[in-house]
């Protein structure tokens, strides 16, 4: 099943993929969507809930993304249409795209704040003065344009010397940031009490609406259910071991939600503030929290540098995924396709922008018990999109693409997988697709 053309481009070595995905999976999904939804849910029992769907769900489909992406050496359109031309799967792929266009459309809006607070916070330890308060819908718009530009330029350069060479670069200095700020949080008196918080699961918590949230966070910090891993998937030679890349990335991102916990809450607790502030925790708490601790600016600047790094190497593989289904299908140059993508992704997420200063109508509108369009989008694509995709996906290896084959693709270059290919199989046959089912089904039709 390999066809793929020569100029496709390919990562390095195992390690430049493995840094790449987990560069695409660590992101604001871990440290600024993971907080606050465990701050909104119970804190440790949301926490328990996701990690038990990170093993269960995340997973599974994240080795089933890899593998067939490295075995159709595809786009997520071309990899369904590689086995099944016709009917109605191709829809899956196309989902796969709309969706990356719509989640980047949101997502750059708040890395683009993001960058805006990084570049306050550098501002203010220079010349002691803030600006930021002057961000009004131009600045979100201006910030939220010029951190595509940021994503374009790297995703332009390609798959090895664009988006691996940065990985490269930028994953190992995020990691050391990190320990630096969990650090000086411990040792903030009155910080144990938001560890306690973490790891103390209150089962009263837990409700459906708590499980769909920790469901979809899961596979929204891994990035799957629309393609990513998959297109990062199909940039690896068959000589590299998809088990040991599935698990390394499925590690180091759920041990960045972890260790985001860790950043964030001592802090948050140490110094009296809510832990359930919602999508704004890290941007109206957070700063409160440096200010209030020795050494807060420097620390501050860190934390919004580092989380404009992490959520740079994600909104990449968002628009790489798109940019992979034009070049690919339609056979337009990445340059051509990257600019094209980029522009129509701004031109969708300008409503979104203007909602999330909230200075338009489309701040309040109410819509599927959602207010904003902001949130109306993250549910839709997150809550919604992932695990629908997610969940196809895991019907379409089991009913199309066959799970023989998709266990011989793994195992041609991870022979040990062979003592629990079945298990896998078992998972991606009946786990996934009935939990996933079940849990969207419950939530979303009135039963009882
Ligand atoms: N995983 C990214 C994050 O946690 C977000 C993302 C979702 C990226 C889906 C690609 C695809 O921030």
């Amino acid at each position: 099943m390999s066809s793929s053309a020569p100029d496709r481009g390919q990562w390095s070595s195992q390690i430049g993929f493995v840094l790449a995905a987990a560069g695409s999976a660590v992101g604001l999904g871990n440290i600024w969507r993971f907080p606050y939804s465990a701050g909104q849910n119970g804190g440790g029992a949301f926490v328990l809930v996701y990690l038990l769907c990170v093993v269960a769900l995340g997973l599974p489909v994240m080795l089933l993304e890899v593998s067939l992406g490295r075995a159709t050496q595809k786009n997520p359109v071309g990899a369904i249409r590689a086995f099944r031309p016709g009917g109605g799967w191709p829809a899956l792929g196309y989902l796969a795209i709309v969706t990356g266009v719509g989640i980047l459309s949101y997502y750059a809006v708040v890395a683009g704040q993001v960058l805006a607070v990084f570049i306050d916070s550098t501002q203010k330890i220079f010349s002691g003065q803030s600006h930021l308060h002057t961000l009004g819908p131009g600045g979100i718009l201006l910030c939220f344009a010029a951190f595509l530009l940021l994503t374009l330029l790297v995703v332009v350069g390609g798959v090895q010397r664009g988006i691996e060479r940065w990985a490269k670069l930028l994953m190992p200095l995020l990691l050391l940031v990190m320990l630096a700020i969990i650090a000086r949080g411990l040792l903030l008196p009155g910080a144990m009490e938001g560890v306690r918080w973490l790891v103390t699961p209150d089962f009263s918590k837990i409700t459906l609406g708590v499980v769909l949230d920790a469901m979809a966070q899961a596979f929204f910090s891994l990035s799957l259910g629309m393609g990513a891993m998959l297109t990062y998937g199909s940039y690896l030679s068959r000589r590299q071991n998809l088990v040991q890349c599935a698990s390394w990335v499925v590690a180091s991102d759920t041990a960045v939600a972890i260790l985001a916990g860790f950043m964030i809450f001592p802090a948050v607790f140490a110094l009296g503030q809510q832990p359930d502030a919602g999508p704004n925790l890290i941007f109206k708490v957070l700063p409160a929290v440096f200010n209030g601790m020795p050494g807060g600016e420097v620390i501050g600047a860190l934390f919004f540098f580092l989380l404009s790094v992490a959520a740079l190497t994600s909104t990449v593989s968002l628009l790489e995924v798109v940019s992979a289904f034009f070049i690919d299908e339609l056979g337009w140059s990445r340059r051509r396709t990257v600019w094209s993508a980029a522009a129509v992704t701004f031109v969708v997420g300008i409503p979104a922008a203007l909602a999330w200063v909230s200075v338009s109508p489309w701040s309040t509108v109410r819509v599927l018990g959602r207010t904003g369009l902001f949130d109306l989008m993250d549910f839709l694509f997150t809550n919604l999109s992932l695990p629908i995709g997610a969940l196809l996906l895991c019907v379409f290896a089991s009913r199309v693409w066959g799970l023989g084959r998709a266990s011989d693709e793994v195992l041609s270059s991870s022979p040990r997988f062979s003592s629990v290919a079945a298990i896998w199989r078992f998972f991606v046959r009946w786990v996934c697709p009935l939990f996933i089912a079940v849990i969207l089904l419950t939530r979303f039709l009135p039963v009882g």
